[in-house]
């Protein structure tokens, strides 16, 4: 008598398990191939001279530049942003006010600074990686916000 090792019985589990796997890859293939890291970031505003305008002269309105010098360092900001750094991490904030209007024209500094630091992604400064942190958006308050932005608008900053 043969023995019922018969490749029709074992024939349906390989096969099913082969169809499985050859499924999985297929789909982590085109997982790793449509991999897209900025996908998540919020839409941003056109770049013109009124994006985030309302937004942002709301966050200004009672803003405190000197609060701001201090949540940088409390939020941990010149961790990279760092005049000399020796790793040049990301970008000093010397001379920030003036460089915004230049960033992304005609959008004003103040819309810039904001877009920079809640959308980070949105444009990358020359030079540097898409390193920011993604979720001050969420960690900051609105008047954190606000006030960090009237710091970054000062000559002073730095
Ligand atoms: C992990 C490092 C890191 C931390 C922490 C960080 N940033 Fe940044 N930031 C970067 C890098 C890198 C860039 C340049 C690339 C880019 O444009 O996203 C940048 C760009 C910016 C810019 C645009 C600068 C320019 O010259 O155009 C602003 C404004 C900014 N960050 C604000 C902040 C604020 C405010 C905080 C803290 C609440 C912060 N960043 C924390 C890494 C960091």
């Amino acid at each position: 008598m043969k023995p019922s090792l018969d490749w029709r019985n074992l024939g349906v589990p390989v096969y099913v398990v082969i169809g499985l796997l050859t499924v999985f890859a297929a789909f982590f293939i085109y997982e790793l191939l449509s991999y897209d890291p900025t996908a998540t970031a919020p839409a941003a505003d056109p770049v013109s001279e009124t994006a985030y305008a309302e937004r942002v002269a709301a966050l200004l309105a009672e803003a405190d530049a000197a609060n701001g010098a201090v949540l940088i360092e409390t939020y941990g900001c010149i961790a990279c942003h760092r005049l000399g750094a020796a790793n040049n991490v990301a970008p000093s904030y010397e001379g920030i006010a003036a460089r915004a209007t230049e960033r992304r024209p005609p959008m004003p500094a103040a819309a810039y600074i904001y877009e920079s630091i809640v959308n980070p992604s949105a444009y990358v400064v020359e030079g540097y990686p898409n390193a920011m942190i993604q979720n001050f958006a969420t960690q900051l308050s609105d008047r954190e916000l606000g006030d960090i932005i009237a710091y970054l608008l000062t000559p002073e900053a730095h």
